[in-house]
């Protein structure tokens, strides 16, 4: 299989190159796209608030006390197809306690899309995943949901989702969260990729668990000479799904002058975790501008890093100076080009952020942006004392 894959990094085209790896395999966990993604948070009532008026997610659904749930709270907001659930403890200990006392703010849930929970749950622990909890049915006058469940890298965990049979807001359990405050969505659309840090020399092993317990290929690689600056270097692999629509890229660190900003985020999530969420818009300066509006940072690359951008992306049809103005960063591949643009750390730890991301026709993930992304984080971790 690698000779295959290092075929494809050169040819570079990601979306011929998936269809030929999937071609003659049998697709035997089928995803229909991301579910919802839980976060667990220390104040889901806050952090709902926030999604709300900085990044434009709108109310979708509630359970806690009002809806009979007595030990949590979770919030369900939503922007086209991105389902965000924020959740926090209401009693003392547990297991939601506990991971937020370990790993603050963070994902633990990445929630996938079956047409049959039982049958990924089966599919997947037979190849050696790890159950998290067996398929169960929950009920309610909207129907069924079918649940299941299984970890991957740290403690996170994927959740197949099975609603053929249900008609109601979210999941049973779950009511109508009806508010009187609704600012306007940013143009968020669906979520193109979710990318993982794992430990030192453990990137391959969990490419490996993608590929052999979940079906995945893996796409693109980059060593650390693709990705690394003068003082700091990590690796990478993007892992992808059959019909391409769930993309999980994998970074581990690689080693450099200085600390680089995987250990960090493994050094502040203590181990491997969600890193970040790219989530596409179809005009990438409404919705910077507007996030910006409402109080997102972004990362600011040096200004020099557009002297020369139409030499190296070739021409493009937004205004180089109004993407120099807003941060946006621009790459190119075969297929097209892409526009990209990072947040900071969207919690109290140096540890998740976000990806705004713009494709015309790059089936990519900005390789050309890896050196000017990589030294706009270090001055950041520089602030921090991190580096
Ligand atoms: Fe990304």
């Amino acid at each position: 299989m690698s000779t295959k894959i290092r075929n494809l990094e050169n040819i570079q085209n990601v979306t011929y190159g998936l269809k030929k790896l999937f071609e003659d395999a049998e697709d035997f966990l089928p995803l229909m796209g991301t579910d919802y993604v839980e976060l667990y948070v220390g104040n889901a009532k806050q952090s709902a608030h926030f999604y709300k008026t900085a990044f434009g997610f709108q109310s979708e659904a509630y359970a806690g006390l009002e809806t009979g749930i007595k030990d949590r709270v979770s919030y369900v907001l939503k922007q086209n197809k991105i389902r965000l659930v924020l959740t926090t403890p209401l009693v003392k200990g547990g297991k939601i306690n506990e991971h937020i006392n370990e790993h603050g703010d963070g994902v633990k849930v990445i929630a996938l899309w079956v047409d049959d929970a039982t049958k990924a749950w089966e599919e997947t622990t037979k190849r050696g995943a790890r159950s998290y909890f067996e398929p169960k049915a929950e009920k309610d006058e909207d129907g069924e949901v079918i649940r299941s469940g299984i970890y991957t890298y740290g403690e996170t965990v994927h959740i197949f989702v099975e609603r053929k049979n249900y008609r109601g807001v979210f999941l049973p359990g779950y009511k109508k969260w009806e508010s009187h405050y609704n600012p306007e969505p940013v143009g968020l659309r669906y979520i193109d990729h979710m990318v993982g840090n794992v430990d030192w020399g453990e990137m391959n092993k969990w490419c490996e668990f993608y590929a052999k317990v979940m079906g995945f290929a893996q796409i693109i690689s980059f060593d650390d000479n693709d990705i690394s600056t003068e003082f700091t270097a990590l690796m990478s692999k993007v892992m992808s799904n059959g019909n391409g629509r769930i993309k999980f890229p994998i970074n581990e660190p690689a080693k450099g002058k200085k600390k680089s900003q995987i250990e960090e985020y493994i050094e502040y999530y203590k181990g491997p975790g969600v890193q970040h969420i790219a989530v596409a818009t179809n005009d990438i300066v409404k919705t910077v501008t507007a996030m910006r509006e409402r109080g997102v940072e972004f990362l600011y690359v040096p200004e020099n890093y557009y002297d020369n951008l139409l030499e190296r992306v070739g021409q493009i049809d937004e205004d180089v100076e109004v993407l120099k103005k807003h941060g946006v960063l621009i790459d190119r591949d075969d297929e097209g080009y892409l526009l990209q643009l990072f947040t900071k750390p969207v919690v109290d730890r140096p540890t998740m952020f976000f990806e705004i991301i713009q494709r015309k026709g790059a089936q990519s993930f900005g390789k050309g942006n890896f050196k000017a992304l990589f030294e706009a984080i270090e001055l950041e971790q520089a602030n921090r004392g991190t580096v």
